[in-house]
């Protein structure tokens, strides 16, 4: 009598989420939703359940992926100890949209973290991501590895429906609704001496320096390599390029406003133009919808995306360093 569950399934089923943690705790994989994007879960102490979140994905295995847990408590059974600058961040913002690499334990999740003496940790705030991790730890699992849940190097999905385009019906994934931030977490990697911002989100660097009570260091080459912060990553289908206001604004006069294939995403161009979608002035708005607006693109068939680079202040780092990632591919 045991029916298995697949598809979207609502995140405020309690029977649906006892059977995705069973699921996890099973060697199965489940996609969940959290603050930030979708991510695509498998029990962390389990190299070989996580080994199928690399075949799913296309992920190379050399790419580590970010444990999520429910505290620092749980952290702890993966943590070689917590550095400073680690404690401070997981006072600071968890649970949120902040991930701390630390230096492992040694033998745990050495496949979640591609054999690397580091691992990332993270704690959703999602209440959904955390009524399964709850129903998963009274299964006894400690911890689930997530990478977020799209095909290796496309754009990160914000919605249940993202993720069954990316991985088609059999995923069961849990419905919690489109993803308030809409970008990444923050990766601050605590494992040296000095914390180093390894990918930019929606908590801003003077938030971050804030909790720390010091600068963040650029990445450099001594510092671990996130792949995921590869040049070519987030991409859409379509081509996109980052233009300046006055850029697409020439532009935009020399084309036809009939001509077919191209979007344009823009915070100052003519709100009535026809290729035009408005981007909103807020960066946190901007986060929420840029992917979701990139999908809606690729939907419609267009062969080219204009997007109107947003300004170089603190403020916008986040959206700016996926944008431009888009733009690389
Ligand atoms: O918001 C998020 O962080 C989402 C949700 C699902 O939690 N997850 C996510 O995971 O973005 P993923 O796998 O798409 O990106 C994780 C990034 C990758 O760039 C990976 O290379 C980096 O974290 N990373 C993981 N462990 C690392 C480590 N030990 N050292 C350096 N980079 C690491
Ligand atoms: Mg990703």
């Amino acid at each position: 009598m045991n029916v298995t569950i697949a598809g979207i399934v609502s995140g405020s089923n309690g029977p649906a989420i006892a059977q995705a943690a069973r699921v996890l705790a099973d060697g199965g994989l489940v996609a969940m939703p959290t603050e930030t994007v979708y991510g695509l879960a498998a029990r962390a102490d389990d190299d070989a359940a996580v080994a199928k979140i690399f075949a799913t994905k296309g992920r190379p295995s050399d790419h580590p992926l970010i444990v999520h847990v429910l505290g620092r408590e749980q952290a702890l059974a993966f943590a070689a100890g917590l550095s400073e600058a680690a404690e401070r961040l997981i006072a600071a913002f968890w649970p949120g949209p902040v991930t701390v690499i630390v230096r492992r334990a040694p033998g745990v999740a050495d496949a979640a973290a591609a054999g690397l003496p580091t691992l990332a940790l993270r704690c959703p705030a999602h209440p959904v991501a955390r009524a399964l991790m709850e129903q998963c730890a009274r299964l006894g699992v400690p911890g689930l590895a997530a990478p977020s849940a799209n095909r290796f190097g496309r754009v990160s999905p914000t919605t249940a429906a993202h993720v069954s385009e990316e991985f088609g019906p059999e995923l069961m994934v849990l419905d919690g609704g489109a993803s308030e931030l809409g970008i990444e977490s923050a990766i601050v990697d605590c494992s040296g001496t000095a914390p180093v911002l390894l990918r930019p989100g929606v908590v801003t660097r003077e938030q971050l320096e804030r909790a720390l009570g010091t600068t963040l260091r650029e990445p450099d080459a001594a510092s671990p390599s996130a792949p995921g912060t590869l040049e070519s990553h987030y991409a859409p289908r379509a081509t996109l390029r980052l233009m300046s206001p006055s850029e697409l604004k020439t532009a935009l006069q020399v084309l036809p406003a009939t001509v077919q294939g191209v979007a344009v995403y823009s915070r100052t161009a003519p709100r009535r133009h026809p290729l035009v979608q408005v981007m909103p002035d807020d960066p946190r708005a901007v986060a929420r919808e840029l992917f979701a607006v990139l999908r809606a693109f690729d939907a419609r068939g267009v062969k080219l995306i204009w997007v109107e680079q947003p300004p170089d202040t603190p403020d916008w780092e986040g959206v700016n360093d996926r944008l431009q990632r888009a733009a690389a591919h």
